[in-house]
């Protein structure tokens, strides 16, 4: 039995005072988790097609029952994060614009790609995401705690559940179309659609947000995955912020390296993400969430003593 668990959480996002810059302490931070909200609704959608479209091709009844609580795990997600964008574009409505630029993108690769390349794409890249949201969550003290809660709690629920559902992608890619070698071939395709998209939502946020608002730290997010772009975005951060609002200030370079390395990994022939090393904060996540389901959206007021 699959043990992926379908969380149904209302965020509070029906205010219009919801922040561009909701983490002032590290606006490229808050502009990371921006983007991933602009990225979301796209992105899981077309995960929710192209697995759809999988499942009638699946042997395994036990890979069925993972793959259809894993597409209504990203279901949730994109619903949630939806309704972050909502609560943005009553206040900056230009930025419609952009998530529908994004949207249009995926579901272009969607009209045109292969289902073994959708997999893959899909696989490929949620395999990143337990490295990647591990070092986030072993410092959510510095990186979510003194941003708005309810955007810092929209965030640590959507990384504790990618890590939960970390090995699925790949289940699902492997039960349709079991080659590495294919999946190792799609992560050209994926960079370079990333770094479309990646360009679509950094020129949007400078764009449609005045800079008083927060839209100059847009400046923060490359303007696509180039060279070019990625010292433009890192100058930029010289000009708008102090090295103590970096990212990753004050997380220690090994755990740094150590997620480089894990990010290397993850695309390796025979990586089984079950494995990975997962944060201690998931675990006391998942506990909180039993005990007390409101706290996934007030994560730092509700049962924070637990
Ligand atoms: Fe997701
Ligand atoms: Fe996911």
């Amino acid at each position: 039995m699959s043990d992926l668990q379908v969380r149904r959480v209302r965020f509070d996002f029906a205010g219009d005072d919801v922040p561009f810059d909701w983490q002032p302490a590290r606006p490229a931070f808050a502009m990371q988790c921006n983007l991933i909200s602009f990225f979301a609704p796209g992105f899981e959608k077309f995960i929710v097609d192209a697995t759809r479209q999988a499942i009638p091709l699946m042997r395994d009844p036990e890979v069925v029952e993972e793959a259809n609580a894993y597409l209504r795990q990203e279901a949730q997600h994109s619903a949630a994060h939806t309704s972050h964008v909502r609560a943005l574009t009553r206040r900056w409505p230009g930025l419609k614009q952009t998530l529908d630029e994004v949207t249009a993108s995926f579901d272009h690769l969607t009209a045109t790609k292969p289902l073994a390349w959708r997999l893959g794409y899909t696989a490929v890249t949620e395999a990143t995401f337990t490295p990647y949201f591990k070092v986030f969550l072993d410092h959510d003290d510095k990186l979510f705690a003194p941003g708005d809660e309810r955007v810092a709690s929209l965030f640590l629920w959507h990384f504790v559940e990618e890590i939960e559902h970390r090995s699925s992608a790949l289940r699902v890619y492997d039960a349709v179309h079991d080659s590495y070698m294919y999946r190792l071939k799609t992560i050209a395709g994926v960079v370079k659609h990333l770094h479309e998209v990646v360009g679509i939502i950094s020129r949007g946020f400078s764009e449609h947000v005045p800079d008083s608002d927060g839209g100059r730290y847009g400046a923060l997010i490359p303007n696509g995955l180039s060279f070019k772009a990625l010292r433009d975005a890192q100058s930029a951060a010289r000009q708008l912020t102090t090295p103590g609002q970096a990212t990753y200030a004050g997380v220690p370079k090994r755990e740094i390296l150590a997620m480089i390395a894990g990010l290397v990994r993850s695309q390796a022939p025979g990586h089984d993400p079950t494995f990975e090393d997962i944060p201690a904060f998931a675990g006391r996540w998942f506990a909180r969430f039993d005990a007390e389901p409101k706290s996934a959206a007030r994560w730092y007021s509700i049962g924070a003593s637990t």
